[in-house]
């Protein structure tokens, strides 16, 4: 292993791993391959840009001729796939962008790994494979999948093509599946950085929902170091659950932003309800502790320190907050808000 393409490097999850890697690992040349669409960002790159082993390319995984020239490029020997469409709501409103990259770029991506020799190709998911776990359970590696969103049914279909191969070509694959991610840097659509920023504007909060769905919460330095322990110590053909371990309501979490940033829970606006939206994602990872990792923050500590970084860096998330995003907004939120006033 000595040149490491990391697709979606400039994303949220994906930039925090490239910024370790670089950092940790200066025998290991990491490429970073990005399709720059709305969630990738150079400036989550700024810290490691002029970094003697860090590369860039732009490039979409579903375009095979650039894949197959950022191998040769650069020599490519192992890929860490973070590329993906990610978010729930807008695979909602339109699913093809989904099964483009989720589904059709991820066998574009291993078709053209195998092709060359990859080494090692490490794929991250997501739990919301598993879909919405009721009563105390908590998901395992071999738990069924049940996904239940338009983004989760995708993220399910490009991980059973890695699965497939594995056994079919027999291409040394490991797949990591992370619970909800926060931290500095994740592109304010999302719900820590969405309400955290629209708190600091005094805005509304739309609460879907009771808001008493649950979801796992992982600090994103943990997720990146739980790819980088199974990139390094994972078995072949294996899946490790990359779990917080800190089970929160999201209207628990909702009151604690409010409560850091000073702001009145008066902006609380409960909004009907996400269609098909999972109540409860929890999760073991005595599979990934066994490799020598385990979660360093304790989720308190990771959301007053998140809600610090969003305070003090408002030059980031300010010139995302136009354009797109804001099309974005009025369609996801603009009814949801007005019944919400009404009622
Ligand atoms: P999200 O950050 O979209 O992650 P995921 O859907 O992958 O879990 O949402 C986290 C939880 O917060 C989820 O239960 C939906 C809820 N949520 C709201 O209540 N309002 C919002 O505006 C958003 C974006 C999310």
């Amino acid at each position: 292993m000595k040149n490491i393409m990391v697709t979606g490097g400039a994303g949220f999850i994906g930039s925090a791993f490239v910024r370790q890697m670089v950092k940790q690992h200066p025998e290991f040349t990491i490429v970073v391959f990005d399709k720059m669409t709305y969630a990738g960002n150079m400036d989550n790159l700024l810290p490691v840009k002029d970094a003697a082993n860090f590369r860039f390319e732009q490039g979409d995984i579903a375009d095979r001729e650039a894949v197959h020239h950022t191998f040769e490029t650069h020599g490519i020997d192992t890929v860490v796939n973070f590329a993906a469409e990610t978010h729930v709501d807008r695979s909602i409103l339109s699913p093809d962008a989904f099964i483009f990259s989720n589904v059709v770029g991820m066998n574009i991506l291993l078709e053209t790994a195998h092709k060359r020799g990859v080494e090692r190709f490490v794929h991250v998911s997501t739990d919301e494979v598993y879909g919405d776990i009721e009563g105390d359970h908590f998901s395992v590696e071999d738990d069924s999948f049940k996904p239940n969103s338009p983004y989760s049914a995708s993220k399910a279909g490009g991980e059973l093509l890695v699965r497939a191969y594995h056994v079919t070509y027999g291409m040394n694959t490991v797949v990591t599946r992370g619970s909800n991610t926060y931290g500095p840097y994740q592109y304010p659509e999302k719900l820590v950085p969405f309400f955290v920023t629209e708190a600091l504007e005094d805005r509304p909060l739309p609460v879907y929902g009771d808001g008493k769905q649950i979801r796992d919460w992982l600090h994103v330095e943990d997720h990146a170091g739980g790819v980088a322990a199974a990139l390094m110590h994972g078995q072949a053909g294996q899946a490790y659950n990359i779990a917080g371990e800190h089970l929160r309501h999201n209207i628990e979490v909702t009151y604690r932003i409010l409560k850091l940033l000073g702001k009145p829970e008066t902006l609380i606006k409960h909004v009907p309800d996400r269609e098909g939206h999972d109540r409860r994602y929890a999760m073991r990872c005595d599979k990934l502790k066994a490799l020598g990792w385990k979660p360093q923050y304790d989720f308190e500590h990771g959301l007053e320190m998140t809600v610090d970084w969003y305070r003090n860096n408002a030059w980031w998330w300010r010139k995302i907050k136009t354009g797109e995003y804001l099309e974005y907004y009025k369609r996801q939120y603009a009814a949801r808000l007005a019944a919400a006033q009404q009622a």
